[in-house]
């Protein structure tokens, strides 16, 4: 017998032949952008480590909104950073509140762009830790009442899907049934399920300016070792009512994607977060690596791991290369 019989390079000959056989395609309508908002007018403050991604009073924010929409992007998810910090996280949950007032602006000016908000209390506390502290942790059972709270303050705005980033046991149920209660049972909850406590957050915390100033996240978000118990903290928002769940970061975590698209067939989302994306850029920056290729790899790879849409700091200028 002639060797080799099995020639798999005779499919990657050309791009023609490579597009024919591709598994996996990349569409503006599957990514999320992030985008900060601050109270003011007519800022757009860089992010230092985050190029390109800024903090933006709401004109400013109605303008990327606008932006996002004419490139075809799936939609928005907002952060919003307040004046005034507490230690209840009270402008969280303001009905004036800073993300309130944003959702209200964009859906009276863009309509048609898809507004996700998140819900939790990092940005909002004076301390950073993404809920009330009692003795030295955050309390699980008062913060629920504030997610709920901030939940149904942005469905009432306007928002399309609310996204609990939070880590508190039993924040979906608690959520579902204020935003059922209070007229709202349509809205969604995409739950940020299985977040780890990464060090690739780190650019956003100077993003949102939500450090926490003292401890660390590792009392409520995962620990990285662990892949089963994200199986099972999965599982247990589905039951809570969950109707689409994220992985959280996305490319350390391929593996979990991977399990978690086998097994459940619900939307499936993965964050590609700030460290993953100023990792590239840094690198591209420095000439270490190609932006572009990086950028559509990482992204190709996260949505070959089985995430349906992603969040992403590239969203436009992804949207970009493929319009
Ligand atoms: C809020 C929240 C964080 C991120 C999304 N929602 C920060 C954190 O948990 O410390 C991180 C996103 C990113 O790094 O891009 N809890």
């Amino acid at each position: 017998m002639p060797f080799p019989i099995h020639r798999p390079r005779r499919l990657r000959s050309s791009e023609p032949m490579r597009r024919l056989v591709r598994e996996t395609a990349l569409d503006p309508a599957d990514f999320v952008l992030p985008l900060f908002v601050v109270e003011g007018e007519g800022i757009r403050k860089e992010i230092s480590s985050m190029p390109g991604n800024c903090q933006l009073s709401r004109d400013e924010l109605l303008k990327e909104c606008a932006e996002c929409k004419a490139l075809g992007i799936g939609g928005v998810i907002l952060f919003g950073i307040p004046d005034h910090k507490d230690e209840e996280a009270s402008q969280g949950y303001a009905p004036q509140g800073i993300v309130q007032r944003a959702v209200r602006a964009i859906k009276d000016n863009v309509p048609g762009l898809l507004v996700i908000t998140d819900v939790c209390n990092c940005e909002y506390t004076s301390h950073g830790h993404c809920g009330k502290i009692v003795d030295g942790d955050v309390d699980n059972d008062i913060t629920l009442g504030w997610l709920a709270a901030s939940a149904v303050s942005h469905a009432r705005a306007g928002a399309d899907i609310v996204a609990p980033s939070d880590m508190m046991d039993g924040r979906v149920a608690a959520i579902r049934r204020a935003l059922d209660e209070a007229g709202f049972p349509k809205v969604p909850i995409l739950s940020y399920a299985a977040k780890y406590a990464s060090v690739f957050y780190g650019p956003f915390r100077e993003a949102a300016e939500s450090a926490p100033q003292f401890g660390d996240r590792r009392s409520y978000q995962m620990d990285p070792a662990n892949g089963r118990e994200a199986l099972r903290e999965i599982a247990l928002d589905l039951e809570e009512g969950a109707d689409m769940i994220m992985v959280k970061p996305a490319m350390p975590y391929l593996d979990i994607i991977r399990m978690a698209r086998d097994r459940w067939d619900v939307p499936l989302a993965a964050y590609q977060v700030s460290g993953e994306f100023s990792m590239i850029m840094a690198a591209a920056r420095n000439g270490w690596i190609d932006q572009e290729r990086a950028m559509m790899e990482s992204l190709t790879a996260i949505r070959r791991a089985g995430a349906d849409f992603i969040l992403t700091y590239f969203a436009k200028p992804a949207a970009r290369l493929l319009g």
